[in-house]
Protein backbone atom coordinates (compact mmCIF):
# COMPACT_ATOMS: atom_id res chain seq x y z
CA UNK A 1 0.00 0.00 0.00
CA UNK A 2 1.33 3.48 -0.66
CA UNK A 3 0.12 6.73 1.25
CA UNK A 4 0.82 10.31 0.05
CA UNK A 5 -0.09 13.66 1.44
CA UNK A 6 -0.59 15.98 -1.65
CA UNK A 7 -0.27 19.90 -1.15
CA UNK A 8 -1.39 22.53 -3.25
CA UNK A 9 -1.15 26.47 -2.70
CA UNK A 10 -0.46 27.47 -6.39
CA UNK A 11 -3.72 30.00 -6.57
CA UNK A 12 -6.71 30.97 -4.10
CA UNK A 13 -7.07 27.15 -2.69
CA UNK A 14 -5.47 25.83 0.00
CA UNK A 15 -5.78 21.98 -0.01
CA UNK A 16 -4.39 19.15 1.53
CA UNK A 17 -5.11 15.06 1.10
CA UNK A 18 -4.35 12.00 1.74
CA UNK A 19 -4.48 9.24 -1.17
CA UNK A 20 -4.16 5.76 -1.10
CA UNK A 21 -2.99 3.35 -3.90
CA UNK A 22 -3.54 -0.47 -2.75
CA UNK A 23 -1.30 -3.20 -4.01
CA UNK A 24 -4.22 -4.49 -6.14
CA UNK A 25 -3.92 -0.90 -7.63
CA UNK A 26 -7.34 0.33 -6.10
CA UNK A 27 -7.19 3.71 -4.92
CA UNK A 28 -8.99 5.36 -2.30
CA UNK A 29 -9.48 9.35 -1.37
CA UNK A 30 -8.62 9.14 2.66
CA UNK A 31 -9.15 12.81 2.92
CA UNK A 32 -9.60 15.78 0.57
CA UNK A 33 -9.87 19.19 2.49
CA UNK A 34 -9.99 22.48 0.44
CA UNK A 35 -10.44 26.06 1.49
CA UNK A 36 -11.29 28.49 -0.55
CA UNK A 37 -9.79 32.21 -0.26
CA UNK A 38 -12.81 33.42 -2.61
CA UNK A 39 -14.10 35.81 0.65
CA UNK A 40 -10.80 37.65 1.31
CA UNK A 41 -10.49 38.20 -2.48
CA UNK A 42 -13.76 39.33 -3.73
CA UNK A 43 -13.45 42.81 -2.59
CA UNK A 44 -10.78 43.73 -5.12
CA UNK A 45 -12.22 41.67 -8.14
CA UNK A 46 -9.77 38.97 -8.23
CA UNK A 47 -6.66 37.10 -6.80
CA UNK A 48 -4.36 39.14 -4.74
CA UNK A 49 -0.99 37.73 -4.64
CA UNK A 50 0.36 38.95 -1.27
CA UNK A 51 -3.15 37.70 0.35
CA UNK A 52 -3.25 34.87 -1.26
CA UNK A 53 0.69 33.40 0.05
CA UNK A 54 -0.35 35.13 3.92
CA UNK A 55 -3.95 32.94 3.80
CA UNK A 56 -1.92 30.12 2.64
CA UNK A 57 0.27 30.50 5.45
CA UNK A 58 -1.87 30.50 7.99
CA UNK A 59 -4.13 27.51 7.78
CA UNK A 60 -1.88 25.06 6.08
CA UNK A 61 -0.39 23.14 9.08
CA UNK A 62 -4.00 23.09 10.44
CA UNK A 63 -5.41 21.56 6.88
CA UNK A 64 -3.07 18.96 7.13
CA UNK A 65 -3.40 17.90 10.53
CA UNK A 66 -7.33 17.75 9.71
CA UNK A 67 -6.71 15.93 6.54
CA UNK A 68 -4.43 13.49 8.93
CA UNK A 69 -7.14 12.96 11.47
CA UNK A 70 -9.35 12.06 8.53
CA UNK A 71 -7.73 9.72 7.25
CA UNK A 72 -6.96 8.25 10.40
CA UNK A 73 -3.05 8.04 10.54
CA UNK A 74 0.12 9.02 11.43
CA UNK A 75 2.90 11.49 9.78
CA UNK A 76 5.05 7.83 10.18
CA UNK A 77 2.25 6.29 7.46
CA UNK A 78 2.86 8.49 4.72
CA UNK A 79 5.33 7.05 2.06
CA UNK A 80 5.95 10.65 0.41
CA UNK A 81 4.94 13.68 0.33
CA UNK A 82 3.57 15.84 -2.75
CA UNK A 83 3.20 19.25 -2.96
CA UNK A 84 2.26 21.71 -6.45
CA UNK A 85 5.59 23.08 -6.80
CA UNK A 86 4.15 25.57 -9.90
CA UNK A 87 3.00 26.83 -12.16
CA UNK A 88 1.18 29.63 -9.99
CA UNK A 89 1.60 32.49 -7.98
CA UNK A 90 4.98 32.17 -6.38
CA UNK A 91 4.16 33.52 -2.84
CA UNK A 92 1.63 30.50 -2.37
CA UNK A 93 3.61 27.83 -4.54
CA UNK A 94 6.75 28.28 -1.93
CA UNK A 95 4.24 28.28 1.17
CA UNK A 96 3.13 24.36 0.18
CA UNK A 97 6.64 23.77 -1.26
CA UNK A 98 8.53 24.77 1.80
CA UNK A 99 6.15 23.02 4.47
CA UNK A 100 6.27 19.53 2.05
CA UNK A 101 10.37 19.99 1.97
CA UNK A 102 10.09 20.45 6.12
CA UNK A 103 7.87 17.26 6.36
CA UNK A 104 9.70 15.33 3.82
CA UNK A 105 12.97 16.09 5.89
CA UNK A 106 11.63 15.50 9.26
CA UNK A 107 10.23 12.12 8.70
CA UNK A 108 13.01 10.96 6.01
CA UNK A 109 9.78 10.57 3.13
CA UNK A 110 10.65 11.34 -0.58
CA UNK A 111 9.80 14.58 -1.62
CA UNK A 112 7.69 14.99 -4.73
CA UNK A 113 7.77 18.40 -6.47
CA UNK A 114 4.10 17.81 -8.52
CA UNK A 115 3.37 20.14 -11.89
CA UNK A 116 -0.30 21.47 -11.31
CA UNK A 117 -0.77 20.84 -14.74
CA UNK A 118 0.35 17.33 -14.60
CA UNK A 119 -1.93 16.75 -11.94
CA UNK A 120 -4.86 17.91 -13.50
CA UNK A 121 -3.81 15.81 -16.76
CA UNK A 122 -3.03 12.88 -14.13
CA UNK A 123 -6.89 12.97 -12.36
CA UNK A 124 -8.27 10.80 -14.94
CA UNK A 125 -6.25 8.27 -14.14
CA UNK A 126 -7.55 8.52 -9.72
CA UNK A 127 -11.19 7.68 -10.55
CA UNK A 128 -10.89 5.52 -14.05
CA UNK A 129 -8.74 2.83 -15.74
CA UNK A 130 -7.63 5.15 -18.31
CA UNK A 131 -4.59 4.04 -20.27
CA UNK A 132 -1.74 6.16 -21.77
CA UNK A 133 -2.02 7.76 -24.40
CA UNK A 134 -5.10 10.28 -24.33
CA UNK A 135 -6.27 13.21 -25.28
CA UNK A 136 -7.34 15.84 -22.45
CA UNK A 137 -8.81 19.07 -22.90
CA UNK A 138 -7.59 21.46 -19.95
CA UNK A 139 -9.91 24.04 -19.41
CA UNK A 140 -10.25 25.90 -16.65
CA UNK A 141 -9.78 29.67 -14.91
CA UNK A 142 -6.23 29.62 -15.90
CA UNK A 143 -5.72 27.62 -18.79
CA UNK A 144 -7.22 26.07 -22.08
CA UNK A 145 -5.35 23.49 -23.58
CA UNK A 146 -5.77 20.08 -25.61
CA UNK A 147 -3.20 17.82 -24.67
CA UNK A 148 -1.65 14.29 -25.74
CA UNK A 149 -0.64 12.48 -22.45
CA UNK A 150 1.27 10.37 -23.55
CA UNK A 151 2.82 8.89 -19.90
CA UNK A 152 4.00 10.43 -16.75
CA UNK A 153 6.23 13.40 -17.86
CA UNK A 154 5.58 13.17 -21.52
CA UNK A 155 3.25 15.93 -22.82
CA UNK A 156 2.46 16.69 -26.53
CA UNK A 157 0.55 20.16 -26.07
CA UNK A 158 -1.34 20.03 -29.26
CA UNK A 159 -3.49 23.24 -29.00
CA UNK A 160 -3.54 26.36 -26.55
CA UNK A 161 -5.50 29.46 -26.33
CA UNK A 162 -4.09 32.69 -28.22
CA UNK A 163 -5.91 34.64 -25.38
CA UNK A 164 -8.17 34.10 -22.84
CA UNK A 165 -8.77 30.95 -20.89
CA UNK A 166 -12.51 29.76 -21.45
CA UNK A 167 -13.33 29.59 -17.61
CA UNK A 168 -11.99 33.44 -17.33
CA UNK A 169 -14.40 34.06 -20.86
CA UNK A 170 -17.29 32.88 -18.90
CA UNK A 171 -15.80 34.77 -15.73
CA UNK A 172 -15.72 38.13 -17.48
CA UNK A 173 -19.21 37.91 -19.23
CA UNK A 174 -20.41 37.15 -15.74
CA UNK A 175 -19.04 40.58 -14.47
CA UNK A 176 -20.32 42.37 -17.69
CA UNK A 177 -23.64 41.13 -16.43
CA UNK A 178 -23.29 41.51 -13.16
CA UNK A 179 -24.28 37.84 -12.49
CA UNK A 180 -21.43 37.13 -9.83
CA UNK A 181 -18.50 35.42 -9.44
CA UNK A 182 -17.51 32.65 -10.09
CA UNK A 183 -19.18 33.51 -13.51
CA UNK A 184 -19.30 29.78 -14.92
CA UNK A 185 -22.02 28.45 -13.17
CA UNK A 186 -23.91 31.94 -12.72
CA UNK A 187 -23.63 32.48 -16.60
CA UNK A 188 -24.73 28.39 -17.20
CA UNK A 189 -27.89 28.81 -14.93
CA UNK A 190 -28.98 31.94 -16.89
CA UNK A 191 -28.31 30.34 -19.96
CA UNK A 192 -31.15 27.42 -19.18
CA UNK A 193 -33.92 29.75 -19.88
CA UNK A 194 -32.65 32.05 -22.95
CA UNK A 195 -32.61 31.83 -26.52
CA UNK A 196 -28.85 30.60 -27.94
CA UNK A 197 -30.08 31.70 -31.40
CA UNK A 198 -31.15 35.09 -30.41
CA UNK A 199 -27.74 36.78 -30.93
CA UNK A 200 -25.72 35.69 -33.67
CA UNK A 201 -21.99 35.33 -32.15
CA UNK A 202 -18.64 35.07 -33.54
CA UNK A 203 -17.21 31.31 -33.44
CA UNK A 204 -13.48 32.51 -33.53
CA UNK A 205 -10.97 30.16 -34.70
CA UNK A 206 -13.62 27.86 -36.09
CA UNK A 207 -12.38 25.46 -39.32
CA UNK A 208 -8.64 26.68 -38.68
CA UNK A 209 -6.19 23.78 -39.31
CA UNK A 210 -4.49 23.44 -35.54
CA UNK A 211 -6.81 23.04 -32.51
CA UNK A 212 -5.80 26.73 -31.24
CA UNK A 213 -8.58 28.91 -29.19
CA UNK A 214 -9.61 32.30 -28.81
CA UNK A 215 -12.12 34.04 -26.97
CA UNK A 216 -11.61 37.26 -26.62
CA UNK A 217 -13.28 38.66 -29.85
CA UNK A 218 -16.57 36.39 -28.54
CA UNK A 219 -16.54 37.86 -24.98
CA UNK A 220 -16.10 41.49 -27.10
CA UNK A 221 -19.05 40.74 -29.05
CA UNK A 222 -21.02 39.68 -26.09
CA UNK A 223 -19.62 43.03 -24.85
CA UNK A 224 -20.85 45.23 -28.00
CA UNK A 225 -24.60 43.16 -28.22
CA UNK A 226 -25.08 43.67 -24.51
CA UNK A 227 -24.42 47.82 -25.02
CA UNK A 228 -26.81 47.79 -27.80
CA UNK A 229 -29.81 46.07 -26.32
CA UNK A 230 -29.43 48.29 -23.29
CA UNK A 231 -30.89 48.88 -20.48
CA UNK A 232 -30.99 44.52 -20.10
CA UNK A 233 -34.12 42.61 -19.00
CA UNK A 234 -33.79 39.12 -17.39
CA UNK A 235 -34.91 37.70 -20.86
CA UNK A 236 -31.88 39.38 -22.46
CA UNK A 237 -29.68 38.34 -19.91
CA UNK A 238 -30.45 34.79 -20.47
CA UNK A 239 -30.66 34.65 -23.86
CA UNK A 240 -27.31 36.52 -24.40
CA UNK A 241 -25.50 33.73 -21.95
CA UNK A 242 -27.41 31.38 -23.77
CA UNK A 243 -25.87 31.97 -26.97
CA UNK A 244 -22.59 32.54 -25.37
CA UNK A 245 -22.28 29.63 -24.26
CA UNK A 246 -23.89 28.44 -27.80
CA UNK A 247 -20.55 30.15 -29.17
CA UNK A 248 -18.22 28.08 -26.48
CA UNK A 249 -19.77 24.67 -27.52
CA UNK A 250 -19.40 25.35 -30.81
CA UNK A 251 -15.75 26.14 -30.70
CA UNK A 252 -14.71 23.07 -28.16
CA UNK A 253 -16.80 20.64 -30.39
CA UNK A 254 -14.70 22.06 -33.25
CA UNK A 255 -11.26 22.47 -31.68
CA UNK A 256 -11.55 19.14 -29.96
CA UNK A 257 -12.51 17.12 -33.45
CA UNK A 258 -9.23 18.78 -34.79
CA UNK A 259 -7.31 17.92 -31.95
CA UNK A 260 -8.28 14.30 -32.16
CA UNK A 261 -7.61 14.35 -35.96
CA UNK A 262 -4.05 15.66 -34.87
CA UNK A 263 -3.40 13.16 -31.97
CA UNK A 264 -4.30 10.39 -34.26
CA UNK A 265 -1.61 11.96 -36.95
CA UNK A 266 1.19 12.46 -34.61
CA UNK A 267 0.64 10.49 -31.78
CA UNK A 268 -1.56 7.28 -32.72
CA UNK A 269 -4.93 6.11 -31.09
CA UNK A 270 -6.21 7.82 -27.96
CA UNK A 271 -7.59 5.65 -25.25
CA UNK A 272 -9.87 8.32 -24.05
CA UNK A 273 -11.23 12.23 -23.97
CA UNK A 274 -10.85 13.38 -21.19
CA UNK A 275 -12.03 16.46 -19.39
CA UNK A 276 -10.11 18.67 -16.35
CA UNK A 277 -10.69 22.06 -14.94
CA UNK A 278 -13.60 23.82 -13.47
CA UNK A 279 -15.05 24.06 -17.11
CA UNK A 280 -15.39 20.76 -17.21
CA UNK A 281 -18.03 21.06 -14.87
CA UNK A 282 -20.40 23.32 -17.55
CA UNK A 283 -23.32 21.04 -18.65
CA UNK A 284 -23.80 22.10 -22.10
CA UNK A 285 -20.05 21.20 -22.69
CA UNK A 286 -20.13 18.04 -21.36
CA UNK A 287 -23.08 16.86 -23.07
CA UNK A 288 -21.24 18.28 -26.03
CA UNK A 289 -18.23 16.70 -25.64
CA UNK A 290 -19.71 13.56 -25.34
CA UNK A 291 -21.20 14.05 -28.82
CA UNK A 292 -17.92 14.57 -30.00
CA UNK A 293 -16.11 11.74 -27.97
CA UNK A 294 -18.66 8.97 -29.58
CA UNK A 295 -18.34 10.89 -33.23
CA UNK A 296 -14.65 9.61 -32.67
CA UNK A 297 -15.14 6.45 -31.45
CA UNK A 298 -13.80 7.32 -27.84
CA UNK A 299 -14.77 6.86 -24.32
CA UNK A 300 -15.35 10.28 -22.53
CA UNK A 301 -14.14 10.53 -19.07
CA UNK A 302 -14.96 13.44 -16.99
CA UNK A 303 -13.78 13.23 -12.69
CA UNK A 304 -16.39 14.79 -10.62
CA UNK A 305 -16.62 18.54 -10.50
CA UNK A 306 -14.48 18.11 -7.01
CA UNK A 307 -11.56 16.50 -8.61
CA UNK A 308 -11.91 19.04 -11.66
CA UNK A 309 -11.30 22.02 -10.09
CA UNK A 310 -8.02 22.38 -7.78
CA UNK A 311 -7.64 20.07 -5.20
CA UNK A 312 -5.20 18.37 -3.41
CA UNK A 313 -6.46 14.84 -4.27
CA UNK A 314 -4.74 15.58 -7.57
CA UNK A 315 -1.52 16.57 -6.28
CA UNK A 316 -1.18 13.27 -4.22
CA UNK A 317 -2.29 11.23 -7.22
CA UNK A 318 0.18 12.83 -9.07
CA UNK A 319 2.73 12.15 -6.57
CA UNK A 320 2.07 8.40 -6.48
CA UNK A 321 2.47 8.40 -10.22
CA UNK A 322 5.76 9.84 -10.41
CA UNK A 323 6.92 7.77 -6.78
CA UNK A 324 6.09 4.74 -8.80
CA UNK A 325 8.51 5.64 -11.95
CA UNK A 326 11.18 6.39 -9.22
CA UNK A 327 10.35 10.49 -10.32
CA UNK A 328 11.59 11.91 -6.65
CA UNK A 329 12.81 15.35 -5.81
CA UNK A 330 15.33 16.62 -4.15
CA UNK A 331 15.03 19.08 -1.12
CA UNK A 332 16.78 21.82 -3.63
CA UNK A 333 13.62 22.16 -6.00
CA UNK A 334 12.50 25.72 -6.80
CA UNK A 335 8.95 26.99 -6.94
CA UNK A 336 8.06 27.78 -10.55
CA UNK A 337 5.57 30.43 -11.32
CA UNK A 338 6.01 29.31 -14.63
CA UNK A 339 5.92 25.47 -16.14
CA UNK A 340 4.93 24.71 -19.15
CA UNK A 341 3.75 20.34 -19.81
CA UNK A 342 5.22 20.70 -22.87
CA UNK A 343 8.33 23.33 -22.80
CA UNK A 344 8.85 22.30 -26.25
CA UNK A 345 5.62 24.09 -27.51
CA UNK A 346 5.47 26.87 -24.88
CA UNK A 347 5.77 30.02 -26.33
CA UNK A 348 7.37 32.74 -24.71
CA UNK A 349 5.04 35.11 -22.72
CA UNK A 350 2.19 32.45 -22.85
CA UNK A 351 0.32 31.33 -19.96
CA UNK A 352 1.88 28.53 -18.25
O1 LIG B 1 -10.08 24.64 -12.26
P1 LIG B 1 -10.67 25.82 -11.56
O2 LIG B 1 -11.43 25.58 -10.28
O3 LIG B 1 -9.59 26.88 -11.14
C1 LIG B 1 -8.61 27.37 -11.97
O4 LIG B 1 -8.94 28.28 -12.75
O5 LIG B 1 -7.47 26.87 -11.86
O6 LIG B 1 -11.60 26.55 -12.62
C2 LIG B 1 -12.36 27.68 -12.30
C3 LIG B 1 -12.94 28.21 -13.57
C4 LIG B 1 -13.62 29.56 -13.40
O7 LIG B 1 -13.21 30.41 -14.44
C5 LIG B 1 -15.09 29.21 -13.47
O8 LIG B 1 -15.90 30.26 -13.96
C6 LIG B 1 -15.09 28.04 -14.42
O9 LIG B 1 -13.93 27.30 -14.08
N1 LIG B 1 -16.30 27.24 -14.25
C7 LIG B 1 -17.25 27.09 -15.19
C8 LIG B 1 -18.29 26.36 -14.58
N2 LIG B 1 -17.94 26.08 -13.30
C9 LIG B 1 -16.71 26.62 -13.11
N3 LIG B 1 -17.31 27.53 -16.45
C10 LIG B 1 -18.42 27.24 -17.15
N4 LIG B 1 -19.47 26.56 -16.64
C11 LIG B 1 -19.46 26.10 -15.37
N5 LIG B 1 -20.50 25.44 -14.87
ZN1 LIG C 1 -5.90 24.25 -11.69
Amino acid sequence: MTLVLGIETTCDETAAAIVERRSDGERRIRANRIRSQVAEHARFGGVVPEIAARAHVEVLDRMIAEAMDEAGIGFGDLDAIAAAAGPGLIGGVMVGLTTAKALALGLGRPLLAVNHLEAHALTPRLVDDVHFPYLLLLASGGHTQLVAVREVGRYTRLGTTIDDAIGEAFDKVAKMLSLGFPGGPAVERAARDGDPERFALPRPMLGKPDPDFSLSGLKTAVRLTAESVEPLTATDIADLCASFQAAVVDCVIDRTRVAIRAFRREIGTPSALVVAGGVGANRAIRQALQRSATEAGLRLVVPPPALCTDNGAMIAWAGIERLDRGLVDGLDVAARPRWPLDAARAQPGARA
